[in-house]
């Protein structure tokens, strides 16, 4: 067997490495081991790039890979759980980045009136979908870091504006079919850069993860663009994979939002929710509000506990204690589950990931259609910092911006406690009738200290 044949091999090995990687990517318990498995199929991929006969600027690849490692390793390490999404975005950022200069490498390097015009399109590809991803990403970085407002950026003639960049874009890249020129496509690439951050700035804080999600399907196009120009049937699976996988997390997280993409896209939905939703105010309504040593008794002689975690147990960092709360009562005999909504929290996996940390068994996780059947019998549904995710008006309101979004079924359960600390809403901004139910009782506070507070009144009874 001749070098390239053992090299296409290896990476048809690699490339069978991602496929398997996504499959154990799908469940918490395969997830380790699919993760470790893609990075095997990336380190394979690499050494046989360096044993591809011909490669010449070795230095500069080690410097790049070098300086790569210094800023990527460390970057991840401590990135912190709740920073993840901006992680995300900065790293889809600079792949977006890298797929549009190579192409523009590419273009660049050989001589571009030889080109075929398919070569020209899959350039162009790349660049296009590379810079939009790039310039996206940098501003969705700059939003969820709150390097700037995290509103939508909103001003008259908006979406025209963005329409004549994309015009302007689409008509330069039909010039540049046509008579293949450099300076084009670097006028292209410019206003790529332009229409990404344009196309982003529009965009709620709060639904930038589905956002990046899309960027993240566009980095992916863009890469296997680039894997046609370079003629590398690796980039060409690797940036398939990761455009139709991040293609399906955005509809995924889109439909389990009950709303459409180009309502997520093209509604500045962060602003008008606010605007209209709740006051935050208690009205002449009343809750009902409990002590801790209430509470724990409640939890004490149930016989079934439902935990339904959302964003506030991520804000109070409260998974540790939560899991502490849930063995206390195991002790006790009590059946402990925790129920978790595919959009709970702010980033897909939110709450599992969180648990997960938290050590929480695999097993005492339910996914939303498997826990709804179980409030029914549910003595308490102890909601932690959730709130959209329980909103029955998801169900028995069509006037609600979250009507159609599928919810856990809480209200079904026999007693509901909410810790919170506030009457004010969620991330959608308006209010929650469970509040105010007649079964419901409130510990108000900080998640973490009222766990805390609970886990010491159930030690004394
Ligand atoms: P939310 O509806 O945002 O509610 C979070 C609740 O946590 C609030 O009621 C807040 O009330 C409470 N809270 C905040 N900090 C707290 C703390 N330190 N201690 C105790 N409570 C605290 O969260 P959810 O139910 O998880 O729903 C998620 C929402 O985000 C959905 O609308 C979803 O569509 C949206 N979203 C999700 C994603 C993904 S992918 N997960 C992406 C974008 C948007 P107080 O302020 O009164 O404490």
């Amino acid at each position: 067997m001749s070098l390239t044949t053992g090299i296409s091999l290896a990476y048809l090995i690699a490339a069978i490495c991602f496929i398997l990687a996504l499959k154990g990517l799908s469940g918490p318990k395969t997830a380790r081991a699919g993760n470790l498995l893609g990075a095997a199929g990336m380190a394979l991929a690499l050494a046989m790039t360096f044993a591809t006969p011909g490669l010449s600027r070795f230095l500069l690849i080690v410097i790049a890979m070098i300086i790569g490692a210094v800023i990527g390793w460390p970057a991840a390490r401590l990135v912190k759980m709740t920073a993840m999404p901006q992680m995300v975005a900065a790293f889809n950022g600079v792949g977006g980045a890298s797929a549009a200069l190579i192409s523009l490498a590419e273009f660049i390097r050989g001589n571009p009136s030889h080109l075929a015009v398919y070569q020209v399109v899959e350039v162009l590809f790349g660049v296009i979908v590379g810079c939009v991803s790039f310039s996206g990403s940098a501003i969705a970085f700059a939003k969820l870091q709150e390097l700037m407002t995290g509103r939508p950026v909103t001003y008259p003639g908006q979406q025209v504006l963005n329409g004549i960049v994309a015009c302007a874009t689409l008509g330069f890249a039909l010039a540049v079919c046509v008579a293949p020129h450099t300076w084009p496509i670097v006028v292209i690439a410019a206003l790529a850069l332009v229409f990404g951050v344009a196309f982003v700035l529009p965009i709620g804080g709060a639904d930038v993860p589905v956002l990046i999600s899309l960027l993240n399907s566009f980095t992916g196009l863009a890469v296997a663009a680039s894997g046609f120009v370079l003629h590398s049937v690796l980039l060409v699976v690797a940036g398939t994979l990761v455009g139709a996988s991040g293609t399906l997390l955005t509809r995924m997280m889109s439909s389990a939002m009950g709303r459409s993409l180009p309502n997520i896209l093209f509604s500045a939905f962060g602003s008008v929710v606010t605007a209209t939703g709740s006051t935050g105010e208690l009205g002449d309504r009343s809750v009902r509000s409990g002590s801790a040593e209430d509470i724990a008794v409640l939890l004490a002689y149930s016989q079934k506990v439902v935990v339904v975690p959302g964003y506030g147990l991520a804000v109070a960092q409260a998974q540790h204690v939560a899991r502490e709360l849930a063995e206390l009562l195991e002790e006790r005999g009590i059946e402990v589950t925790y129920a978790i909504h595919p959009v709970a929290g702010r980033m897909p996996g939110h709450m599992n990931v969180l648990l997960a940390e938290a050590n929480v068994p695999y097993d005492q996780l339910k996914e939303m259609d498997e826990a709804n059947p179980g409030f029914q019998t549910a003595d308490v549904a102890l909601v932690v910092g959730a709130n959209d995710v329980v909103n029955p008006a998801a169900k028995n309101s069509p006037g609600s911006p979250i009507y159609g979004m599928p919810v856990l079924a809480v209200d079904e359960a026999k007693s509901i406690v909410f810790l919170k600390r506030s009457m004010r809403p969620g991330f959608a901004g308006i209010d929650n009738e469970l509040l105010f139910d007649p079964k419901t009782t409130l510990l108000f506070g900080d998640a973490k200290e009222s766990l805390t507070k609970l886990v010491g009144a159930v030690k004394q009874l």
